[in-house]
């Protein structure tokens, strides 16, 4: 890396919602897939400064904080998740100066980054992996079974479909949870540990607030990599712990960077690990969402309404999962993640295929590419989006966005809703209440109207409420928020 940069630009310091230390807390968090979000060259690829141009639209929005998917130096076989350089901006992304800009453009505006970082696998284009020798210190690299070892070391499937286990010419194994070309790192390693530390130093150096982790319940692998026994692994995923996901010392690896990162000594406080997986809401699902405790993820293009594209041509697909689960021929394949769901949840839509939710945001016009930038879009966008792009919903109270705009804006209003106390309140069969400081939530998850007394003053509605002579009717499938 040749550029000289200069000293990171501090972060956001005024007190309140999302602001000072702990902030993350209870941050809306709003992420960023480059790639999809803002493209300034024309070359169809989303890029960091496309994303930086983007930004004040997003303090507008009402966010606290931004989350970049990776944007590092990769050959892209999974959508940037095969990193071969974590200290380099990849050139279809920018430059390091445009991370850096970036950064310093998003801390003017008052809003927080954060940066995925991939610790469970590399790309095997990274130098490491290329390395025989290195390779299988760092790698996870074994014999296989059968009389010429023919045969997988074990029965793992990749999240991705099909055996986690490829053969390299050497005749031994190397084991990848995702794509062949994301070999898994061998976290027993100490010179693994370093080496993520020492990248996390240098996104901070540079000014970033805190880390998204990917496949966070990775890493660590159970001693003697054990059969599982099941044929369909990614059915047990959540439902059981699995010898490669949730094992014990991945806390320590966690509390080694939480320690990093709390004595991560300048004058800008505590930063953060922001340890997540986002899903994405829908309908009333939103504002429950907003009116929870904790730190929320919205994920681009959801405060649009923008639908899952169900129906992009098989030749434009760039998801792995697509292709390794079969389905590219037809035939059936196992449910992976999303961008909105956790790693190895079979997901909605297209049988939890992600380029469906990757397509470029449209922000303005009647057609493709919709202002995403100067050219087209890597990715087709439908025909009828012209009625969903920013500028058609700025301004229209009726619209997703402004909902979002107002439940985020009351969210950043009332002092504690993000980080206080919560109690449920009295409510009919079908219907769940809640308080939090400063508000009641009223979720009517049943299919139709349901009368109640009005707990209040209604706020915000996902869809419209009526109260006559102090009973509120709810609509079917809808979230209120009432002033108490
Ligand atoms: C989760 C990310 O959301 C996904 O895009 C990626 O394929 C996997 N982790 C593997 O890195």
């Amino acid at each position: 890396m040749t550029q000289e940069l200069t000293s990171p630009s501090p972060a956001p310091q005024a007190p309140g919602t999302g602001r000072g230390p702990g902030w993350w807390r209870d941050a809306v968090i709003y992420q960023v897939y480059v790639r999809s979000f803002a493209d300034s060259d024309g070359d169809g690829i989303g890029d960091l400064r496309g994303a930086r141009e983007r930004l004040p639209y997003l303090r507008d929005l009402g966010v606290d904080a931004v989350w970049l998917t990776p944007f590092y130096a990769s050959p892209q076989a999974d959508g940037g998740y095969d990193v071969a350089d974590y200290r380099a901006v990849d050139p279809l992304f920018g430059t390091l100066q445009d991370a850096d800009d970036l950064i310093r453009a998003a801390h003017d505006l008052g809003l927080r980054v954060i940066v995925d970082i991939v610790p469970n696998h590399t790309s095997d284009r990274h130098p490491w992996f290329q390395d025989p020798v290195l390779a299988r210190q760092r790698y996870l690299f074994r014999p296989g079974k059968g009389e010429s070892g023919e045969l997988p070391p074990n029965d793992w499937e990749s999240v991705f479909g099909g055996p986690a286990w490829t053969r390299t010419d050497h005749g031994d194994w190397y084991l990848h949870l995702f794509a062949p070309e994301q070999p898994d790192l061998n976290w027993d390693n100490p010179e693994v540990h370093a080496e993520f530390e020492a990248i996390m130093r240098f996104w901070l150096d540079l000014g970033v607030d805190g880390f998204r982790v990917d496949v966070a319940h990775g890493m660590i692998k159970a001693p003697g990599l054990p059969d599982i026994g099941h044929g369909a692994q990614a059915q047990l995923i959540g439902a059981q712990v699995l010898p490669f996901f949730d094992q014990d010392g991945v806390h320590a690896i966690h509390r080694a960077w939480r320690r990093l990162l709390d004595g991560y000594g300048d004058a800008r406080g505590k930063q953060v690990i922001g340890v997540a997986e986002a899903w994405a809401p829908t309908g009333a699902a939103t504002l429950l969402m907003l009116a929870l405790p904790g730190s929320a993820y919205l994920y681009q293009g959801e405060e649009l309404g923008l639908p899952e594209v169900t129906d992009l041509p098989d030749e434009a697909r760039q998801d792995p999962a697509f292709f390794r689960g079969g389905r590219a021929t037809g035939a059936a394949g196992p449910g992976t993640d999303t961008e909105s769901a956790p790693d190895g949840v079979a997901a909605g839509g297209q049988d939890g295929f992600r380029d469906g939710c990757r397509v470029p945001l449209p922000w303005s016009g009647e057609l493709p590419p919709y202002g995403f930038g100067p050219g087209g879009s890597w990715l087709p966008q439908p025909a009828g989006w012209g009625g969903l792009t920013v500028a058609a919903q700025t301004g229209d109270p009726a619209s997703t966005l402004e909902l979002y705009r107002a439940a985020l804006e009351l969210r950043r209003r009332l002092p504690g809703l993000g980080d206080g106390p919560m109690s449920w309140a009295p409510a009919p069969d079908g219907v769940l209440a809640f308080t939090r400081p400063g508000l009641l939530c009223t979720v009517n998850t049943l299919g139709h109207d349901v009368g109640l007394p009005a707990p209040g003053t209604p706020l915000l509605s996902s869809a419209p409420v009526t109260v006559d002579d102090a009973t509120a009717q709810l609509p079917g499938d809808s979230c209120t928020w009432w002033a108490i």
